[in-house]
C-alpha cells in the first residue's frame, strides 16, 4: 500500500492499473481487502482506500465522514487526479455522499453499493450508542463476531463461512476506539438526500433485497431521488453483494462506469 500524511496520520491507498480512475471505499469494520477479488476484471485504474482506523490507515482525531472524504480528495490531489468515479460500500457510500456534497466537480458518477443517503433514526442512533458502549467495554472481537454473519442473507450465509471467518479475523484486530469512532461518525452524519436530488452525475444503486443492515423502505425510496440512476436489485442477497453475487455486481459496476464515461 502507498500512503499520504493526512491530519498527521498515515492514510493508506493502493493504485492499480491504468485508465479512468475508479475509487473503491469499503464499509464499516472492513478494509480495502474486501475488494481484492472484485476489482481485478475491471479494466480501469483502481484506487483502493483504507479509511482511517481500518486496514493500514491510522485513526484520526475528530473523525467525521466529511473528514474521510477530505482524505480521499487529498489522495486524488497527490495522484494528480481531477475526476473519478466513486464506488462506496455501505459506510463507504455515506462517505461517497459526503464527497459528492463537497467535491461534485470531481465526480463523473458515484455508486451506493448497499447504502443510502438518509440520517439515522432516533432508534438507530440509540443502537449506535449502545454498540459504542459495548465495543468500548468488551472489545472488538465479540462485537464483530455478532456483526459479520448478519451481513450475509439467510440464503448465502452457509456457503460463505470461509469469507465470514476471514472478515471476522480481520475485523477483530481493529482497535475498539476505531470501531467506536466510526459508529459515532455514522450516528452523527447528516441526511444527504439533497446530494442525490442535486447530483449532476449518474448514481449507481446496488440493493440486496435481503439486506438487514439497510432499512428496506430506504433501499427503494432513494432510487427515485437522482435524475440519472442505474438501479439494480439483487434477489436473495444481503449486504455483501461483492461476495454473495460477485459476477453480477462486477457487471453492474462495469456497465455503470461505461455509462458514466460515454
Ligand atoms: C456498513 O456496512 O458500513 C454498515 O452496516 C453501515 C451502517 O451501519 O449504517
Amino acid at each position: 500500500m502507498n500512503s499520504i500524511t493526512f491530519h498527521q496520520k498515515q492514510f493508506a491507498y493502493q493504485q492499480i492499473g491504468e485508465g479512468f480512475p475508479i475509487v473503491f471505499i469499503h464499509g464499516f469494520c472492513e478494509d480495502s481487502r474486501i475488494w481484492e477479488d472484485f476489482y481485478a476484471p475491471l479494466a480501469f485504474q483502481k484506487i483502493i482506500i483504507d479509511i482511517p482506523g481500518f486496514g493500514q490507515s491510522q485513526w484520526i482525531e475528530n473523525y467525521t465522514l466529511e473528514t474521510v472524504a477530505d482524505g480521499i480528495k487529498a489522495v486524488l490531489d497527490q495522484l494528480d487526479i481531477p475526476e473519478c468515479i466513486l464506488i462506496g460500500h455501505s459506510m463507504g457510500g455515506y462517505i461517497s455522499l459526503a464527497f459528492a456534497n463537497k467535491y461534485p466537480e470531481c465526480l463523473k458518477g458515484f455508486g451506493l453499493f448497499h447504502s443510502h443517503p438518509y440520517a439515522d433514526t432516533e432508534e438507530k442512533k440509540n443502537n449506535r450508542t449502545k454498540s459504542i458502549e459495548f465495543v468500548s467495554q468488551y472489545g472488538s472481537e465479540p462485537f464483530v463476531k455478532q456483526l459479520v454473519p448478519k451481513l450475509f442473507s439467510d440464503k448465502t450465509r452457509d456457503n460463505h463461512q470461509r469469507v465470514i471467518n476471514t472478515l471476522i479475523d480481520r475485523a477483530k484486530r481493529y482497535e475498539p476506539h476505531a470501531i467506536a469512532g466510526a459508529l459515532q461518525a455514522m450516528r452523527d452524519r447528516p441526511d444527504q438526500s439533497d446530494v442525490l436530488k442535486k447530483a449532476q452525475s449518474p448514481v449507481l444503486f446496488i440493493v440486496g433485497n435481503e439486506d438487514q443492515a439497510i432499512p428496506k423502505p430506504y433501499s427503494l425510496e432513494q432510487t427515485h431521488l437522482p435524475e440519472r440512476a442505474s438501479i439494480n436489485i439483487l434477489e436473495g442477497i444481503g449486504h455483501m453483494g461483492m461476495f454473495e453475487d460477485t459476477a453480477n455486481c462486477q457487471r453492474m459496476v462495469e456497465e455503470f462506469i461505461l455509462f458514466c464515461l460515454k
